[in-house]
């Protein structure tokens, strides 16, 4: 099946598409790319995401997912057209969403007890009315009703395509916030351990904000980050933070890790005295002591360390990794034939084959949940749509 994926995670940065071959054979899945396309997001539209996922109106939030559908929809065409592939040749879109809001801890509400909940939003109907093809969205709310926290998801792709007999691996994705996947040496989704390890770059992104006062998103490539000494008396008070230290699963994001974070951290007495550089180079240590701490929660060793995500660009986190983990060889998705900023896309087109298979998406000892659930809503392309799918799984 022909399947492509679409991304946009917590740096709200723009949309990421992968189209994707997928067969499956004896020993799992065979995956290969076939085309990646970013469609970034104007700057201001990168604001006003930020802005509503903090304090946006219902109105807001009502255009917004309309207006990101068109952005999706545009992202899969995008991306078809790269890869020189007809629409009608491509099966099926799994759409992750925008995220705007993400509460996984629960919160005590009448009646019902403890309630976790997760927004995603890029309206999957205007996805689909615009290609023409069946897509898959909200892949989180199935795991948050089945009692998990809906996230992370991408570890059970991460399992399908990098497990390895001989050697334990860490996959790493340092985006808004970084998530880890330790994949001990075996098959199957046994021993994997997975969860948010907290502050990436919607950190150093918000620092950078904070200091140009709006006008520049991001320290690229980590050259100011690069320039600056890491200060121990602050990182120690940021190493501090509790959900360092809080057992998974877990996960975490702009309501812990956004503009509430820039603002205590900026204002911290360490933090005070220090250069932008400084600061940069400090948060780029924390981020890579956070993935570092996924240590505590695992028996095995670590054989090799994988990192994707926009973050894989700033080289100051990629130094950083490599001494966190050293003698461990720290080394991009690259180095293991995948594109870095497409891998989160995808990981949603394999998803979204799985739940067209009738295959489990999620794994509840990551998430939480009390059982493996098939994710995701589905929006059929139109008449025959069933009938359609089912040839193409047969093939
Ligand atoms: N050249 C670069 N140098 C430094 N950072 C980069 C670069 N390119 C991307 N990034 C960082 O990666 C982030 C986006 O990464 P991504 O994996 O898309 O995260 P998310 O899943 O949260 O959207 C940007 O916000 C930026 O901070
Ligand atoms: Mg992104």
């Amino acid at each position: 099946m022909k399947v492509v994926g679409l991304m946009s995670g917590t740096s709200g940065d723009g949309v990421d598409a992968a189209l994707v071959e997928i067969r499956r054979n004896k020993g799992g899945l065979r995956v290969a790319m076939l085309a990646a396309h970013a469609l970034p997001y104007p700057r201001s539209l990168q604001q006003r995401i930020v802005a509503a996922s903090v304090s946006g109106t219902v109105a807001d939030v009502c255009h917004l997912n309309v207006l990101l559908g068109e952005w999706f929809a545009n992202a899969a065409l995008g991306v078809i057209r790269a890869a020189a592939v007809q629409l009608q040749d491509v099966d099926l879109i799994g759409s992750h969403g925008q995220t705007l809001h993400h509460l996984p801890q629960g919160i005590k509400d009448v009646k019902v007890g403890a309630i976790r909940s997760t927004l995603q939003i890029a309206e999957p109907a205007i996805i689909a009315e615009r290609t023409g093809i069946t897509t898959i969205a909200n892949f989180r709310p199935r795991d948050i009703a089945a009692g998990g926290q809906g996230a992370p998801l991408t570890p059970a792709v991460h399992a399908l395509l990098f497990r390895h007999r001989r050697r334990a691996r860490l996959i790493v994705n340092l985006g808004g916030i970084s998530n880890v996947t330790y994949l001990p040496k075996g098959s199957g989704y046994e021993g994997i351990v997975a969860f948010d390890t907290g502050p990436a770059n919607m950190v150093l992104d918000g620092l950078m904000a904070w200091y140009s006062k709006g006008r520049m998103a991001m320290d690229r490539d980590g050259r100011l980050a690069a320039k600056g000494k890491v200060d121990s008396r602050l990182l120690a008070k940021l190493l501090a933070h509790p959900y360092l230290s809080q057992s998974p699963p877990k996960s975490t994001g702009r309501e812990v890790f956004g503009a509430k974070m820039i603002d205590e951290l900026t204002t911290m007495p360490q933090a005070r005295q220090l250069t932008i550089e400084d600061l940069l180079a400090t948060c780029s240590r924390w981020t890579a002591e956070a993935v570092g701490t996924v240590r505590r929660w695992i028996t095995g060793g670590i054989d090799e360390v994988i990192v994707g995500g926009g973050g894989v660009r700033n080289r100051a986190i990629m130094q950083h990794l490599a001494d966190v983990f050293a003698p461990t060889p720290v080394a991009p998705f690259e180095s293991y034939g995948w594109d870095s900023k497409a891998f989160e896309a995808v990981a949603f087109a394999v998803l979204a084959y799985q739940t067209a298979m009738d295959q489990y998406g999620n794994i509840p000892s990551v998430t939480g949940a009390a059982h493996p659930a098939l994710l995701g809503c589905i929006v059929p392309a139109g008449p025959g749509w069933i009938e359609r799918l089912r040839r193409r799984a047969k093939k």
